[in-house]
């Protein structure tokens, strides 16, 4: 199994047909995992706020306006991006229209490729075993930080390369090398803690946020996106 790595939504060429992973652990893809955990019927990411809310307009029933800018919800919308704020009595029988600043964007970015999964800390057992049964080259898509390289989602690749290769022979290039190699430096905790993205949600009082996706293997569901929603 080859295993590739990009390390920013920047840079997302050549998956084409691949099985793409998604990655984009403080905050997006957390969340998403999270509302599936807790009973969302579907996930469908915007580019911009003013999409998502075109989108509510039309069919309002059913749906909330969940998202961040610079790390605080959007006004109007009845969800920022906080993972803890998507509790079942809040989203269980609900589609959620999300725009995020790197993550929706990343998601949205990989539509060519043939498989796109959803992944983080929480659901990283899970998404290695889904790798492993469908047995095809892997992307791992880092969302980064506005085009940038980001520690926290290049930990969480690095996390899905180190279970895979305990069960199956990988080729890897060196990014994917580093990415491993970082995982295993220390615990995913001090990781999200010390990256910048890390540092900012600290300032903005996410502190809770960060110990809550860096629990490794709590949930065990893949969404996937079909190029318009994802779902379990
Ligand atoms: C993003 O998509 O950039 C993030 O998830 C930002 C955040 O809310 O922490």
């Amino acid at each position: 199994m080859q295993v590739t790595v990009v390390p920013h939504a920047g840079e997302i060429t050549g998956i084409s047909g691949k099985t793409a992973v998604v990655i984009d652990v403080l905050r997006a893809t957390s969340t998403m995992v999270t509302a599936f955990a807790n009973g969302a019927t579907a996930v469908m990411p915007f580019f911009t706020p003013e999409e998502a809310k075109q989108y509510y307009g039309w069919h309002n029933n059913k749906l909330l306006l969940c998202g961040e800018r610079k790390g605080v919800k959007i006004t109007g919308f009845h969800l920022g991006n906080s993972p803890l704020e998507y509790t079942g009595d809040v989203v269980a029988g609900k589609t959620l229209l999300m725009t995020t600043t790197n993550g929706t964007k990343a998601i949205k970015r990989s539509e060519t490729a043939g498989t796109i999964l959803i992944g983080s800390a929480l659901n990283a057992p899970a998404v290695a075993d889904q790798l492993l049964r469908l047995h095809e080259d892997v992307v791992l898509v880092c969302a980064g930080t506005r085009e940038r390289f980001s520690l926290d989602d290049f930990a969480v690749a690095g996390l899905i390369l180190c279970l895979l290769r305990e069960r199956v022979k990988l080729a890897m290039d060196d990014r994917a090398r580093a990415a491993c190699l970082l995982a295993e430096s220390r615990e995913m905790r001090e990781l999200l803690l010390m990256s910048n993205h890390g540092q900012y949600l600290v300032e903005l009082g996410f502190t809770e946020d960060i110990e809550y996706c860096a629990q490794v293997g709590k949930i065990n569901l893949v969404p996937y996106f079909d190029g318009k929603m994802i779902t379990i």
